[in-house]
């Protein structure tokens, strides 16, 4: 009997332990998003877009670093209405146009718009371009080893972008202390966990001399780790240099906890990661998640669900783009298409 329960427990929990974290009981959904939202309208949508990133990824993981970026700038800037995908032109400049020395990679948005395709042949136009951002930022983590989780559903696609100062405002700049980023993210409802969590995304990817030569020019950062600090002069001769260098040595291309373990060595790359460690607010924080990756995992999953929902339109507004980089009224394909379907229809009725 003993031994039957124990078994049943251990299966139990293995049960748990490979199904993806559903965090729905602690974390309330804003009104409009669902866990089945496409269930009937296209069931097979997060398959498709995980087939799809597999193959991606096994090219190129850099480029699951690219996604987890978009959606956090998308949701930061104006919430997750997938304003960051518009691209923009001269005379109308979009989110994308704002942000060159926070450089997002131009193949993530090609990425997104493959998907959106994809997805596309197979159910019609229902997705929306930030549930298809949303859900590839989930499988990058994922497939990078990180946390599998669920992910609510239902975003519209907004019809604006934000303009440069609604941009600059609401992305942190790499040069902040904890304080100022704990600040800036406490206007979003993020707490100090969320903030040393959501900073773990920094366990992929890369980052230009740009972002982070202000602790090695004019002067060292003295909290710098000098082997370190000595590797990224190498990497970064001048203040002009373009080249870049991995957010996380230990293990650039894995999403795991050692990120943290960086910052306790003191070899975190940008002052916003480094200061972490150094203040004593976030300090112990940094600390349990460099000693237990599996705590890392559920706060990040939860501060990530947070962020999902940040502003997000649903219901009746905005719009299901038939092309991630451009609203439907500004696209001429679309609005071509749209026409057609009338003169069908007209036909039909006649
Ligand atoms: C807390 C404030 C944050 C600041 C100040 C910040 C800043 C930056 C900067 C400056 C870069 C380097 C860009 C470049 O030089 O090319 C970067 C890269 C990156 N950030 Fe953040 N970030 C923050 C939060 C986040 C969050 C919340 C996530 C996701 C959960 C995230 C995910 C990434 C990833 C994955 C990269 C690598 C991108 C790539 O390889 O293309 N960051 N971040
Ligand atoms: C942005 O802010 C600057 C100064 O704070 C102001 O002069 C400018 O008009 C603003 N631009 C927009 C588009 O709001
Ligand atoms: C953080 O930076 C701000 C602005 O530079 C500064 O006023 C503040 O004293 C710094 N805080 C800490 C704890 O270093
Ligand atoms: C980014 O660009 C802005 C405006 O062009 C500038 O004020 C800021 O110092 C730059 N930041 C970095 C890290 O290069
Ligand atoms: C780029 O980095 C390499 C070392 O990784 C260095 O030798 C080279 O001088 C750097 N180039 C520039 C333009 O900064
Ligand atoms: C970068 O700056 C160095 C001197 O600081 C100069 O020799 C070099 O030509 C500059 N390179 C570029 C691409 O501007
Ligand atoms: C989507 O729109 C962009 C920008 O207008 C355009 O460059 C691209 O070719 C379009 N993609 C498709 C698949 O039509």
């Amino acid at each position: 009997m003993a031994s039957r329960l124990t078994s049943f427990v251990l299966i139990a929990c293995l049960v748990i332990a490979s199904s993806p974290v559903h965090v729905s009981s602690s974390v309330p959904l804003k009104k409009g998003l669902s866990w089945s939202f496409y269930e009937n309208s296209c069931p097979k949508v997060e398959s498709v877009i995980r087939k799809h990133l597999k193959k991606v990824f096994e090219e190129d993981i850099g480029q699951a670093a690219g996604l987890l970026r978009v959606h956090f700038h998308d949701c930061f800037v104006q919430g997750c209405d997938g304003s960051i995908l518009l691209s923009g032109t001269a005379n109308a400049p979009t989110e994308q146009d704002f942000t060159p020395n926070l450089s997002l990679r131009r193949t993530a948005f090609k990425i997104i718009d493959d998907l959106r395709e994809l997805v596309d042949k197979k159910c019609g136009r229902v997705v929306s371009c930030a549930d298809i951002a949303t859900i590839a930022a989930r499988d990058s983590v994922y497939l990078s080893g990180g946390p599998e989780y669920e992910v609510p559903l239902g975003r519209r696609d907004g019809l604006t972008s934000a303009n440069e100062n609604v941009t600059l405002e609401n992305l942190p700049a790499p040069t902040e202390n904890a304080s100022q980023i704990l600040t800036a993210l406490a206007k979003k409802h993020f707490d100090a966990t969320d903030v040393v969590a959501l900073s773990g995304g920094h366990t992929i990817g890369l980052a230009h001399c740009a972002a982070f030569q202000n602790r090695l020019y004019p002067t060292q950062d003295p909290t710098m780790e000098k082997t370190f600090a000595l590797d990224l002069k190498g990497v970064c001769p001048t203040t002009n240099s373009t080249n870049t260098t991995v957010n996380d040595i230990r293990s650039p291309n894995r999403f795991d906890n050692k990120y943290y373990v960086d910052l306790v060595h003191r070899e975190g790359l940008f002052t916003s990661d480094q200061d972490l460690y150094e203040d004593s607010t976030t300090r112990d924080i940094v600390t349990s998640f460099a000693e237990d990756q599996e705590l890392f995992f559920d706060k990040f999953v939860l501060a990530m669900t947070k962020m999902g929902q940040l502003s997000v339109l649903t219901g009746a507004k905005g719009e299901i783009r038939a092309n991630c980089s451009v609203t439907n009224s500004n696209n001429p394909d679309f609005l071509a298409s749209v026409v057609e379907e009338d003169l069908e229809s007209y036909a039909e009725l006649k």
